[in-house]
């Protein structure tokens, strides 16, 4: 019998043989970290639908979902051609187009909170631009993030995480004020001694997409309440849960509304893209205004090469309005269900200590036992990060894909409307028989 890790070479001599010229031009052999992977990370040709093949003509059952793009699929029709038709019409018309506009419809429809936006080509931006509108409104200077929630790479957003921040000026750092998530209190007192703060930013289902304790949504109506009291500005950064956690995101889920939303993966339909929008008086920070009574330098400058472009603006208003239309995030969290239930009931059959939580389609496997209701996990961040960081986990996760089951890093599935019942259930059964193996191998 090879092991796992055996079985994995064994099994991916093409991902292998790329991994080799890979590592010589991109750090680490990858172009996103959470693709590193040892001794060689996969190679994939092509997805469609719920499932993605490799180099080696492995299949997957793909819950990756385009790092949680993909909600429609792989390669949904609707999108397919809604991009090759624009495509045949231009990339960048270096002008305003109806494409944008309608792009614009299909969020407002859906998110009632946006008012007014401006689009991005990816979350980071967009959580950069909401804090610099925030801080331009305002004109205070300090941002209250949440401990280990994540809205991305730049300088602000690094602060508050477990991981180094090299090449990130302490000067930077020190204008955020990092709270424990979940503590109403820790942002009472913040708000109480420092009138110098203009924002708070935070993932309303919990850092990493629902990991962490809240006491939800009684948590996202006490920071609504504080920030209106203290005039702060409220961000939730739903670039995961906008159009995931409802068709409206974790706002309209919690009934909870923001003054910002900022949005990124599956607002674009799979393609490159981010917006931030909300209250039209403080997204009105970019405005031109022709009024000889404002004062020209308050305005927030914002240009950007790909803003709002043709084919993202296609690819997003397609899955948007399919979103609005049709019973897609139904369809996409019954499976989710499915398979919660399943990974639950393997872990159970198997005296394996872990549970899935997860809430809609968004679904973390912890190999610890839990109290929590399987929703949104009780579960430290601390805890949940050692565990994750287990021997026992990385063999889970080859293993998963010597079976062909892709996961998003190394604990989530992120389920599409795609996903099938015999999807669900083949990854039920294999999930039973990887952690089978990884017991087997004496690690659990
Ligand atoms: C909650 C959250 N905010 C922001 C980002 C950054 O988005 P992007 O990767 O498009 O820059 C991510 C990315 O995963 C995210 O999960």
């Amino acid at each position: 019998m090879p092991t796992i890790l055996e079985d994995y070479i064994a099994k991916h001599p093409g991902s292998a043989q790329r991994y080799q010229e890979s590592v010589a031009v991109f750090p680490g052999g990858v172009t996103h970290d959470t693709r590193y992977a040892t001794p060689f990370p996969l190679f994939m040709t092509h997805g469609s639908g719920p499932r993605k093949w490799d180099v080696d003509g492995n299949e997957y059952v793909d819950y990756v979902s385009g790092h949680g793009a993909l909600l429609l699929g792989h390669s949904h029709p609707a999108i397919a051609e809604a991009v090759s038709r624009q495509i045949q019409r231009g990339t960048h018309l270096g002008a305003s187009t109806d494409e944008e506009l309608r792009w614009a419809r299909a969020i407002k429809a859906l998110m009632p909170s946006i008012e007014k936006l401006r689009f991005h080509s990816s979350g980071t931006e967009a959580t950069l631009m909401a804090m610099r509108l925030a801080r331009a409104y305002t004109g205070k200077s300090k941002v209250i993030k949440l401990q280990d929630h994540f809205h991305g790479w730049h300088d602000y957003a690094m602060a508050g995480s477990d991981r180094s921040a090299p090449g990130i000026p302490q000067s930077s750092l020190g204008t955020m004020v990092i709270v424990p998530a979940g503590d109403l209190p820790a942002v009472e007192d913040a708000l109480a001694k420092d009138n110098d703060i203009a924002a708070l930013i935070l993932e309303p289902t919990g850092a990493h997409y629902g990991q962490l304790p809240y006491d939800t949504p009684n948590y996202l109506k006490g920071l609504r309440e504080l920030t209106a009291q203290y005039g702060v500005i409220l961000i939730f950064d739903e670039v995961v849960t906008g159009f995931r956690a409802s068709p409206g995101g974790a706002q309209v889920r919690y009934g909870v509304s923001p003054d910002l939303t900022t949005m990124a993966k599956i607002v674009a339909g799979g393609l490159p893209g981010g917006a931030v929008g909300g209250k039209a008086d403080i997204v009105d920070m970019i405005a031109h205004r022709g009024d000889p009574e404002w004062d020209n330098s308050r305005r927030v400058y914002h240009p950007g090469t790909f803003n709002g472009n043709p084919l993202s603006a296609a690819a997003g208003a397609a899955a948007l309005e399919l979103i609005a239309a049709e019973p897609i995030n139904q369809r996409a969290d019954e499976m989710a269900a499915r398979l919660k239930a399943g990974l639950n009931e393997a872990l159970g059959r198997l005296e394996i200590p872990g549970h899935a939580h997860g809430i809609a389609s968004m679904i973390h496997v912890v190999l610890a036992d839990c109290d929590c209701d399987r929703g949104i996990c009780t579960m430290s961040h601390s805890q949940i990060a050692s565990v994750t960081a287990s021997p026992a986990v990385t063999a889970m996760k080859r293993g998963l894909q010597n079976r062909g089951v892709d996961i998003m890093g190394r604990d989530a599935f992120l389920v599409s409307a795609t996903h099938s019942e015999a999807d669900i259930d083949q990854t039920i059964g294999v999930f039973g028989e990887t952690m089978a193996a990884v017991r087997a191998e004496g690690l659990i």
